[in-house]
């Protein structure tokens, strides 16, 4: 895709590169998926990526634990740090933190539907709720001062009807952007989505709004700004059924296992995931590279099923470099300056800044 294809808008105050951006996902969007999108989706395509949601319950999240969030290589896109919680002095010390972690931007969730997340009135519960939205963002911008802080919501709880009096809230809490993923908490993931939600929240406030829900390509991307008046774009799942996503990219086979070769190995050496732990991140990839329309095209055969039954790594790592052609990690693919740090490096770093 070539550099300004679909301008970034100039959004004072925000650090994004590109309208795209790479929406936090609890499971996946960990730093080394992060970084393997990173390298594969350069600033002009990519504009900036979240980090899974980190919970803030009664305490503040410790400087190290976020630093550990945000992974140890650098790109030139931004990487925000997504809090979620509830009590207004941990979240606020928690923004403090992350931001002495070296986010440049702080999201807060307001769109989770676990119900550990509804128990603690967190996350989806306060969609039924502008005023505490308003008042943990506004938590939240004042623990920033002058750094941006951001909004994830969902189009509602039950149904759209608080829709704009939500994305009101938000901006009057001092959000600079408003995520909206157009579905409800009750629809979930399901398929179906309603872009005129989004293009409802874009005309309701005066800041810049990310839409989110549904885009499954480049061009699903392009549109949702184009359909919405959104400022910014936003993929979930058409980034893990696609990593090459934002480039719009068709990636061959041999880049498609070498993926998911160097994502294991990457995976392996900062530790925190056994064998089982990685043939499993490994699969939930595949579970999404549906056969015959995955990256690299059918590679997979008929079979999808049998891939996901494997349940030793080694043996699912060989099967896909054997399937594939893929020889070693796709390091290799990434420009220089955005190449992320070889195993040894990034394991070494993790430790330090844990420490
Ligand atoms: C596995 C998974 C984990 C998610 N975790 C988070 C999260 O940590 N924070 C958040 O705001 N949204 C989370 N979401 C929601 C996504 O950010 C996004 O809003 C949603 O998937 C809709 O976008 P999509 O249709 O492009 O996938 C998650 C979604 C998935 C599928």
């Amino acid at each position: 895709m070539t550099s300004g294809a679909t301008p970034a808008p100039a959004v004072a105050g925000l650090p994004f590169t590109a309208p795209y951006l790479l929406a936090p996902m609890e499971g996946v969007t960990e730093p080394c998926f992060r970084e393997l999108v990173l390298a594969r989706n350069g600033p002009d395509d990519l504009g900036g990526v979240f980090t899974e949601f980190a919970r803030v319950v009664d305490h503040p999240l410790p400087v190290a634990h976020l630093r550990r969030h945000l992974g140890p290589a650098r790109f030139p896109q931004p990487v925000g740090i997504q809090l979620m919680g509830s009590d207004l002095d941990a979240l606020a010390r928690s923004v403090e933190h992350a931001f002495a972690a070296g986010a440049p931007i702080v999201d807060l969730n307001f769109g989770c539907p676990a119900k550990g997340a509804l128990r603690t009135c967190a996350g989806s519960a306060l969609l039924r709720d502008p005023a505490a939205v308003e008042r943990l963002v506004r938590c939240a911008a004042d623990a920033a001062g002058a750094r941006p802080v951001s909004a994830k919501i969902r189009a509602g709880y039950d149904d759209d009807r608080l829709l704009e009096d939500l994305a009101r809230a938000a901006e009057q809490g001092g959000a600079r952007l408003l995520t909206v993923h157009c579905r409800t908490r009750r629809e979930g993931y399901r398929p179906e989505v309603d872009w005129t939600r989004l293009a409802r929240a874009a005309a309701a406030v005066g800041i810049p709004v990310c839409g989110n829900g549904g885009a499954r390509t480049r061009a699903d991307l392009e549109r949702m700004r184009r359909e919405t008046g959104c400022a910014f774009a936003m993929a979930g799942q058409g980034a893990l059924a696609d990593p090459w996503i934002f480039s719009g990219r068709a990636a061959s086979p041999a880049e498609a296992g070498a993926f998911l070769l160097e994502y294991a190995e990457l995976l392996r050496a900062r530790g925190g995931f056994g064998e089982r732990g990685v043939a499993g991140r490994v699969k939930q990839l595949l579970n999404h590279w549906t056969a015959g329309r995955g990256p690299g095209g059918g590679w997979m055969g008929r079979d999808r099923k049998a891939w996901l039954r494997v349940r030793d790594a080694g043996e699912l790592l060989g099967r896909i470099a054997r399937a594939t052609g893929a020889r070693r990690s796709g390091a290799a693919e990434a420009p220089p300056a955005q190449r992320a740090p070889s195993a040894a490096a990034t394991a070494a770093s993790t430790s330090s800044a844990g420490a």
